[in-house]
């Protein structure tokens, strides 16, 4: 079981202003994993706050992937991915790419967040974007990875098997 914590960044939101739809959305989607949401906060988007709260949960110990919604684009607040930068020790530039790549198949839009995805201790964190379409459009490019991410992080893989379905998608 992954232990999945949801850290929704929205001014509006963070005031009560707004539903948190793409909370909700990544919610349901995980838990196809198998994983359980142990985790869940709204915040402003304040670099310093996000991040303060991205170290409490993955320094914490029972948290294994931090997604967050929001804040990855390009208005003058959208400071998620700086935040993220900021506490992260690896990044791991394939997840953003992997999520870009796909939803430039969708939209022209994708090109647009800046989101960022990095290793914090035993901690996955991944940036998504703000709309509950994007959310649903990115999370199912990353979704089959991640319990293999979690794996690994923990030093529970050490070998990689080249026959099995995550690792040979196309046959
Ligand atoms: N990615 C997908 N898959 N689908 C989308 O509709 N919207 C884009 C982009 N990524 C979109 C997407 C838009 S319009 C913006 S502005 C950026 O994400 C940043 O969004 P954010 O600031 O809400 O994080």
């Amino acid at each position: 079981m992954i232990s999945v914590g949801i850290l929704t960044v929205s001014d509006k939101g963070s005031q009560g202003k707004r539903a948190d739809i793409s909370g909700d959305t990544i919610k349901e989607m995980v838990c196809r994993l198998p994983a359980s949401v142990v985790k869940y906060a709204i915040v402003p988007d304040e670099k310093d706050v996000i991040g303060a709260r991205l170290m409490e949960w993955a320094d914490g110990g029972g948290v294994d992937i931090i997604l967050t919604t929001g804040g990855t684009g390009l208005a003058e607040r959208d400071v998620t991915p700086e935040a993220t930068l900021a506490v992260i020790e690896k990044a791991v530039p394939g997840i953003a790419e992997a999520m870009r790549a796909k939803s430039l198949e969708k939209t022209p839009l994708a090109m647009l967040s800046r989101m960022v995805a990095g290793v914090r201790g035993k901690c996955l964190i991944v940036n998504l974007p703000g709309s509950p379409k994007a959310v649903r459009e990115c999370l199912e490019v990353v979704l089959p990875a991640l319990p293999h991410a979690v794996d690994i992080i923990k030093g529970r893989v050490t070998e990689h098997p080249e026959t099995s379905g995550l690792h040979n998608r196309s046959g």
